[in-house]
């Protein structure tokens, strides 16, 4: 016999199969069982799709009767976006008793489908496992309540503290280099600044394949961001701008927009340490929809993020070998965040030679 919970857990596994491709939608899973069978399940795949709950609903290949219960990770909209209200399908469809793990912090839901539910005689249970599903949509909670997204940045480092300077390519191995494409993978945006453009030229796109990730569609690569406070960057030199993908360019100059690049440039103040970050953050969450934003940042990028506590993690691949003064330091050890308690190591991993940390900072 399973329980409640074991259902609802089961209805987060599957909203996880969204991640990779839902945003700036929260990723969301539903199954609809009948005496401790599970008779349908679905996920949200993309925006503009059907939502998880109407989807199990379109899969049920049975007519609805009272002993059916629903357990939906996030709760049912109740407005109309790009797709109809869930709520209405719900109540249509003659399902009485529904568990929702979470009720959603967007202002147009946030407990007012749950109450429709609830006026329409469904029987709504709310907040098994709320914490794993708050998990899972992190980025999403983040970006509605604070509006600013979740963000995570990498570094991988030399064993002497050091990151690459101009005259070496890779500091750690493959292992860890196809890792990061995980978190590029899993985020609505890549941050870079402009000297990593012209030190390095990435493409920033995902080089995973579609298999790797589980995906049936072409991946969803993630918007590209660069900080060029004087408008440095030669639009026609980097790999950068290639491609038909959104790109954003903060900067101190000017508003415009290059519509045939698909690059938006925009101007924000400026403070001590550069651009001003947090206004950047703002405008991601605001303006662009940005719920998971990954930075590759440098030594001087990182140090900023620290000093003004912008993070919620931070990944360090060190690898077991030094360079030198081929290096830039990094990780300025004098920096306050690192000396106080505000962060705490989350993981440890090995990969291959190489060791992968995640801290995870706890004050904001
Ligand atoms: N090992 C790694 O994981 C990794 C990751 C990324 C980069 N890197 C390497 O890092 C090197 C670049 O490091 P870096 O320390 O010279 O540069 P950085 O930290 O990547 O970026 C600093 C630059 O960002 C821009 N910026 C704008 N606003 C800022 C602010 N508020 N705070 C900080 N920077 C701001 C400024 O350039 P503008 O004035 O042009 O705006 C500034 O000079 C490159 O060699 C690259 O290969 C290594």
């Amino acid at each position: 016999m399973k329980s409640d919970k074991q259902f609802m857990e089961f209805a987060i596994e599957l909203a996880k199969k969204g991640i990779y491709t839902t945003s700036p939608n929260p990723s969301v899973g539903c199954i609809i069982t009948e005496k401790n069978k599970i008779l349908s399940k679905a996920y949200h795949l993309r925006s503009g799709s059907d939502h998880a709950e109407v989807l199990a609903l379109k899969k049920l290949n049975k007519r609805v009767n009272s002993k059916m219960n629903m357990y939906v990770s996030l709760e049912p909209c109740c407005h109309t976006g790009k797709t109809g209200p869930c709520t209405k399908s719900i109540i249509d469809s003659g399902i009485k008793n529904v568990f929702v793990s979470t009720l959603d912090p967007n202002p147009k839901v946030k407990g007012k489908g749950v109450k429709e539910l609830r006026n329409n005689g469904i029987n709504v249970n709310v907040g098994l496992c709320k914490k794993k599903s708050q998990e899972i949509n992190k980025g999403f909670f983040k970006r509605i309540i604070k509006k600013t997204p979740y963000v995570i940045a990498k570094q991988a480092l030399s064993s002497d503290f050091k990151i690459n300077g101009s005259k070496n390519k890779w500091i750690s191995n493959s292992k860890s280099r196809t890792d990061v494409q995980y978190f590029r993978a899993e985020s609505c945006a890549i941050l870079v600044s402009s000297k990593t453009i012209k030190t390095d030229n990435p493409s920033l796109k995902v080089k995973l394949k579609k298999n790797d990730l589980g995906l049936k569609d072409n991946i969803k690569h993630p918007v590209r961001i660069v900080l060029d406070t004087n408008l440095s960057l030669d639009l026609n030199k980097y790999k950068f701008f290639k491609g038909k993908e959104k790109k954003i360019v903060f900067n101190s100059l000017l508003n415009s927009s290059d519509k045939e690049k698909n690059i938006d440039f925009i101007k924000v103040r400026e403070d001590k340490s550069g651009l001003n970050i947090k206004t950047v953050l703002n405008i991601l969450a605001l303006k662009y929809e940005i719920n998971n934003l990954f930075i590759e940042p440098g030594a001087k990028l990182l140090d900023t993020l620290l000093q003004k506590r912008l993070l919620d993690k931070l990944v360090l691949y060190q690898s077991p070998h030094a360079i030198g003064n081929l290096g830039l330091t990094t990780l300025n050890m004098e920096n306050k965040v690192i000396k106080d308690k505000t962060i705490v190591t989350e993981s440890i991993m090995n990969f291959s030679n190489d060791v992968r940390i995640i801290y995870k900072f706890l004050r904001k």
